[in-house]
């Protein structure tokens, strides 16, 4: 699994046979602008699920909810959860949960919103929890493995398991049945997911367990440093890139 926040990005991540295009809230700090996920919206992320689903033919789509966009109200989040379905043709959803989405996972399921769930370090949580590693001790690692049991028992068709002891990956792998995906936890979760922007190296700060595959930010200060210096030189437009007619109608 690989986040995309727009066409041509889940395009290759499509043809390079990832399975899963998380239109993550992590478009937030990677895209928008913002400090962190807190402020993203529904309508955002609707907007960037659209353009993923239809640059993607195979990988399944999952629409990653904002902050406050489910769990004050059931009937709520069914609302936004089923927009991600109806308007902007994501597979599925996914919560960063807590005992607070259970009984929601329940029923979308129910209704036939497929939910991916989120535990471990969920970044909406920050104000609380910090961005730290999550269940480093018994009694949390304790509540994680539960809350794991506890929306796979509700349905969930599988779980993210963020920035948590590798050992605490492993041993929650161990006992669901459904599929684990890790970020920062270690190399014995079912599948792996990263951040685009840290993996293509476009993004100026990387998280500590993440990895950079490439130097797209050199690449697009290289293009834009030249393009800037051809147009103040007078390099560019040249001739190659300049037409002329007798006509003022039909310039192509
Ligand atoms: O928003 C996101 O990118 C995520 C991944 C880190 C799993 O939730």
């Amino acid at each position: 699994m690989l986040t995309a926040y727009d066409a041509p990005t889940a395009g290759l991540i499509d043809d390079a046979g990832i399975d899963i295009a998380l239109v993550g809230d992590s478009v937030g700090n990677t895209q928008l602008g913002y400090d962190s996920t807190l402020p993203v919206t529904v309508d955002e992320i609707a907007s960037r699920t659209a353009a993923v689903a239809r640059a993607t033919e195979r990988a399944l789509v999952v629409a990653d909810m904002p902050f406050l966009s489910f769990g004050a109200d059931i009937a709520d989040g069914i609302e936004n959860c089923g927009r991600m379905l109806k308007e902007a043709d994501a597979d599925a959803v996914k919560l960063e949960c807590g005992p607070h989405t259970t009984e929601l996972t329940r029923r979308l399921t129910d209704l036939g919103v497929p939910v991916q769930a989120h535990l471990g370090l969920t970044p909406q949580r920050e104000n609380e929890t910090g961005l730290y590693r999550q269940g480093t001790d018994e009694g949390s690692a304790g509540r994680i493995l539960d809350l794991a049991r506890e929306h796979q028992a509700a349905g969930a068709f599988s779980l993210v398991l963020e920035h948590v002891p590798a050992n605490l990956a492993e041993t929650v792998t161990e006992e669901l049945s459904i599929p684990t995906i890790g970020i920062g936890a270690g190399p014995h979760c079912d599948g792996q997911v990263l951040v685009v922007d840290e993996v293509i190296g476009l993004s100026e700060r990387t998280a500590p367990f993440s990895k950079r595959f490439g130097d797209v930010r050199g690449e697009m200060e290289d293009a834009i440093g030249a393009y800037a210096d051809a147009v103040e030189s007078g390099a560019f437009p040249g001739d190659e890139h300049s037409h002329y007619e007798d006509g003022l109608g039909d310039t192509y």
